[in-house]
């Protein structure tokens, strides 16, 4: 239980590797609040427990959570968040940005403006506007020496921010700047004992991949760029997070930790 007494905020936690985070956070004594659109887990999910929310499961699992509902897209949501946290339990700690949006593949010049907004709103603001309001309350609390930090922050991102992977310009574009975002904030907060690190997921069993998973020929371009013989799961990603929160981990900053079955190695044989 070396996460007992802190509290992580976790947004995108209804589903997929959100929730597992949360899971994954809260076995190890962490309580949770579980930031998202809705409570309900996306219904095209691969959790066979999806009817119950992520909050329910981890007090069902003997810990303690909230659900929060909460737009990253929206600067006053983010604030309610935050206050409702710091209400509940008193402190926040960890702060997984684990919230993204994706739109199904298209090539660069069928893309728009819209579509770019809602990236940039989403993945680029709300992930930069959740981690400022994660420092400013880190920046309250005192260093933990025996867990070696004042906060951590752990971004999700992409194996799409470092590859190009095709139709996918927007996505991929916002999801670089979350990994920029990652080693420039931990350049400037690493004096602050404040962690920033990021995993960079590649394809992983989740709702969100599920229509690309289902086509055929979507499906082998994925498994061919995955050298390993499996695609990855949220749990794949959430043992890697939960590392990045664990007190192992508190001399690394600014890190982007590709979990991705070897996608961005190089051509596979
Ligand atoms: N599944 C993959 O193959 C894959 C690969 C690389 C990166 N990612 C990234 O992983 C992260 C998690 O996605 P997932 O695959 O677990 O998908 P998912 O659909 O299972 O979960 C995403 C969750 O984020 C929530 N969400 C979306 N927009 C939000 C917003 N504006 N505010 C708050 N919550 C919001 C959704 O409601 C959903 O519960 C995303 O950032 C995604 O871009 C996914």
């Amino acid at each position: 239980m070396s996460l007992k007494n802190k509290v992580a905020l976790v947004t995108g936690a209804s589903s997929g590797m959100g929730r597992a985070i949360c899971l994954a956070l809260a076995e190890n004594g962490a309580k949770i609040v579980s930031c998202d659109l809705r409570a309900e887990a996306n219904p095209s999910g691969y959790e066979t427990d999806r009817e119950i929310a992520t909050a329910d499961l981890v007090i069902k699992n003997g810990g303690e959570a909230i659900f929060q509902r909460v737009d990253i897209s929206d600067a006053g949501q983010c604030e309610s968040a935050f206050s409702t946290a710091i209400s509940k339990f008193g402190r926040v700690d960890i702060v997984v940005n684990c919230a993204g949006y994706w739109e199904p593949f298209r090539d660069f010049v069928d893309e728009d403006d819209v579509l770019w907004g809602k990236m940039a709103a989403v993945n680029t603001l709300g992930t930069a506007r959740i981690s400022r309001l994660a420092i400013r309350q880190f920046l309250k609390q005192e260093v933990d020496p025996a867990w070696g930090s004042r906060g951590r922050i752990v971004n999700i991102s992409s194996c799409a921010a470092g590859i190009a992977f095709p139709g996918e310009v927007a996505y991929s574009a916002t999801k670089a700047s979350v990994n920029h975002m990652t080693r420039a904030g931990a350049m400037d907060h690493a004096k602050d004992s404040i962690n920033i690190n990021c995993v960079s997921p590649g394809v992983v069993a989740t709702g969100m991949a599920r229509q690309n998973i289902e086509n055929k020929d979507i499906f082998a371009l994925m498994e061919r760029s995955t050298p390993w013989p499996r695609i990855g799961t949220a749990g794949d990603i959430a043992g890697v997070v939960l590392f990045l929160c664990l007190p192992p981990s508190q001399w690394m900053t600014g890190q982007v930790l590709a979990v991705d079955g070897g996608m961005t190695l190089g051509v596979p044989p």
